[in-house]
């Protein structure tokens, strides 16, 4: 995906402004999924305008689901459940969503199916979704020890109780919608809770889920029916806006339409936490989703340690709370979060890497970072990784940094946010 080219980055001097988010990522991904196995036609506004979203779309139409697109406006003619077997492999090019939530629904499917992405995804686990999956009766054959290319053989599956080993929301979903297709009720237990999109969707697309705390159980046979919906904005681009504002004490910032659901929504209290004042209005609920405007006024930031759930709730957010947290007085320690080594870069060494070439003193965790606050950091040339939440997280960073800041493969951002360059340099001011 990345063409590897460059951005600069001059620092800022504040910002200031208000900025409307493209669809939130998570649900973008789940009510095209669902939007195609649901029967009806499916109307969806403000969908996510990334590259991971258009994946997953890309991947509907060989499985014969029809579907037409107009900028953020999306139309989707639901197939019900039976997919068309594909004639090509399914590109699901830089998007771990794409593969793991698609499997679930290929599991229960009369065909086989193969999954492949670009070089990033062909490094990342699979064996958290095959295992399950194949328990239910798939059969799953993957490449070098459990990662993409995936052949996926479907079957008919058969409801299983699993306790997933990792707190993971794509796991966790893939299962929900391969649970659809179960003969008797598929129950999952989580270790922590993750965020919750695919139990709303599924919900908003008309099925039953039963929930309990970090359980959640489904029926296999149920239909379901399409959806008109705008998707909210996506909280885990707004967290680059927000953090930035963190960096200056005059900032003032106001994001309409955002996705607010409490289990993405753990950022806001780390924010606040940290000398922010953030408040909220306008709430309402859209199918099951909290959705409202936020308004933050920067302050000085303080410190402090994420660790447990949170460092699971905050999982995309950490690696824009490592780069900014040398500005912070007391420091940022991020623990038990080793899932940071297995997305779409290494984002533990990514993040400590350009840290190290601003100049900052990083310490480096098998799970986590421990960056000390009240340092000052130098422009430098600095890599993406090929990751877009990099990519993104060093915009942010480079803003109170003595000098320019380059950053190489910034193009990586179209994968969430394709507009973030632009929305930030309408926000800074210099
Ligand atoms: C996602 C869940 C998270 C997150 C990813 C999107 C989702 O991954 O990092 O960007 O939409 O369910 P895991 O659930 O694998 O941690």
């Amino acid at each position: 995906m990345s063409q590897n080219k460059s951005v600069v980055i001059c620092p800022a001097k504040t910002l200031a402004g208000s900025v409307r988010l493209p669809g939130d990522k998570s649900i973008s991904h789940r009510y095209a999924m669902l939007g195609g196995i649901a029967e009806g036609t499916t109307k969806l506004e403000n969908f996510s305008t990334g590259a991971d979203c258009a994946s997953t779309l890309g991947c509907l139409r060989p499985l014969g689901v029809k579907w037409e697109r107009n900028g953020g406006s999306v139309v989707i003619q639901g197939r019900g459940a039976k997919l068309q077997a594909p004639s090509v492999p399914l590109d699901c090019g830089n998007s771990g969503s794409t593969i793991r939530m698609l499997s679930g629904v290929l599991a229960g499917q009369d065909f086989t199916s193969e999954l492949a992405g670009d070089d990033s995804l062909s490094r990342r686990p699979m064996s958290r979704i095959i295992q399950p999956l194949e328990m239910m009766g798939a059969k799953i054959e993957a490449a070098n020890g459990g990662r993409p290319p995936l052949h996926v053989t479907g079957a008919r599956l058969k409801a299983i109780d699993y306790k997933l080993p990792v707190a993971s929301a794509q796991v966790k979903t893939s299962l929900l919608f391969a649970g659809l297709y179960a003969d008797g009720t598929t129950r999952i237990e989580e270790p922590i809770q993750t965020r919750d999109h695919g139990e709303l969707a599924l919900q908003a697309f008309g099925a039953q889920i039963d929930r309990r705390m970090r359980e959640v159980s489904i029926s296999g046979g149920q239909k379901l029916r399409s959806i008109e919906a705008t998707v909210p904005g996506d909280i885990s681009s707004a967290a680059f806006f927000l953090c930035a504002a963190g960096l200056f004490p005059d900032s003032q910032l106001s994001i309409p339409g955002l996705l607010l659901n409490p289990t993405r929504a753990r950022l806001l209290d780390v924010l606040m936490g940290l000398g922010l004042r953030i408040t909220m209005s306008e709430l309402e609920e859209q199918h099951g989703e909290l959705v409202g405007t936020l308004l933050v006024q920067g302050g000085t930031l303080k410190g402090v340690r994420i660790a447990e759930g949170d460092a699971a709730a905050l999982i995309d957010e950490i690696p824009v709370l490592a780069a900014i947290a040398p500005y912070t007085s007391d420091g940022i320690e991020i623990r038990d979060a080793r899932e940071l080594r297995v997305k779409e870069s290494d984002r533990i060494a990514s993040v400590a890497t350009n840290l190290r070439l601003m100049g900052a003193d990083v310490e480096e965790f098998d799970d986590g970072l421990r960056i000390p606050g009240g340092q000052k950091l130098h422009g430098a040339s600095l890599d993406s990784f090929g990751d877009h939440r990099i990519a993104m997280a060093f915009a942010v960073a480079a803003l109170r940094a003595d000098g320019a800041t380059e950053i190489t493969g910034a193009d990586a951002a179209v994968i969430s946010y394709p507009e973030f360059f632009n929305a930030l340099e309408s926000l800074v001011q210099r």
